[in-house]
């Protein structure tokens, strides 16, 4: 069977990061750099390693930066081509013409008020969703890994890792169905359970395939934890109607909504590159010692 390709992907970027504060005063989180790429350039590669086409962002006040990262810079590379610069480096930034779209959420009511903000760009078909401060890092993406799962099975995948129990309170948890290798079957989804209720210590982490009806759901969907409207939420109330599927990613997630994590993959990533990973390695060696 043949599942409707994943075209389109959805990126969020109209959280206020207040956890950065004050980094996130005028530059959005999603810009905020791993070494010298910034976060959400690695969401939008994922993106294009799994075959999506269109990247839609919802975007809010102050992050025009965003749309400036994926457009020409155009005094820039050509200052840079007057004095013999290597302009391949800006390669990963270019999104071709008409291959991005901005919407803007104008209040930040939740995630899933911001995914059902790109309602009419989505249409009537299946999209992906990232969450740019996860940052997924595997010899082959998330995404690619995930859209690998659904073309099996169809319907809707979300991407889950595990987690020591105690820490399930701050993610949505799945109830797990049948396991086959990667492949969960979900059966329930909770979001922010106390540690006593939560049905699994797999969390959800950042990446979905969903299909268009969840739409419709997030259209009526009453308010959730914390006040906002949560994508969560909308996703329980499909399972059942819909196959609903989780993936444990093979690779490292690292929570860039955090700082500590966020400071967890710069060094990490760092220490992989070939370039500077010997000298960043000697320096960390000092600061420990
Ligand atoms: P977070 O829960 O990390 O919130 O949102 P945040 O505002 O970005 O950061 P803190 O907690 O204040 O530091 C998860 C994702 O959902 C997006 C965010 O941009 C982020 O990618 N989001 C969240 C929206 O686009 N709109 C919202 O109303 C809420």
């Amino acid at each position: 069977m043949t599942f409707k390709p994943i075209r389109k992907a959805v990126f969020p970027v109209a959280g206020l990061g207040t956890r950065f504060l004050p980094a996130t005063k005028a530059i959005p989180k999603e810009m905020l750099p791993v070494v010298d790429r910034p976060l959400i350039q690695y969401a939008v590669d994922e993106a294009r390693e799994a075959g999506i086409e269109q990247m839609i962002f919802v975007t809010g006040r102050g992050k025009s930066a965003i749309e400036d990262h994926f457009d020409i810079a155009f005094e820039l590379e050509r200052t840079m081509a007057e004095r013999g610069k290597d302009l391949s480096v800006l390669d990963p930034t270019r999104l071709g013409p008409g291959a991005c779209a901005y919407v803007r959420q104008q209040e930040p009511m939740g995630l899933g008020h911001a995914i059902w903000c790109a309602r009419d760009i989505v249409g009537d078909e299946p999209f992906a969703i990232f969450l740019p401060d996860e940052f997924m890092h595997g010899t082959t993406g998330c995404m690619a890994q995930m859209v690998q799962a659904y073309n099996e099975t169809g319907g809707n995948i979300i991407s889950v890792l595990e987690v020591p129990q105690d820490k399930v309170s701050s993610y949505g948890v799945i109830a797990p169905g049948e396991e086959k290798g990667a492949l969960t079957e979900v059966t329930g989804l909770v979001e922010k359970p106390a540690v006593a209720d939560a049905p699994s210590n797999k969390i959800i982490s950042g990446r979905y395939i969903l299909q268009p009806e969840v739409m419709r759901v997030l259209e009526n969907q009453e308010k959730g934890a914390g006040g906002e409207i949560q994508l969560t939420d909308a996703m329980a109330q499909m399972i059942g109607d819909q196959p609903f599927h989780a993936v444990t990613f093979d690779g490292k997630r690292y929570d860039c909504g955090s700082v500590a994590g966020y400071v967890e993959a710069n060094l990490a990533l760092a220490l992989e590159r070939e370039d500077i990973g010997e000298e960043v390695r000697e320096k960390a060696a000092e600061l420990l010692a």
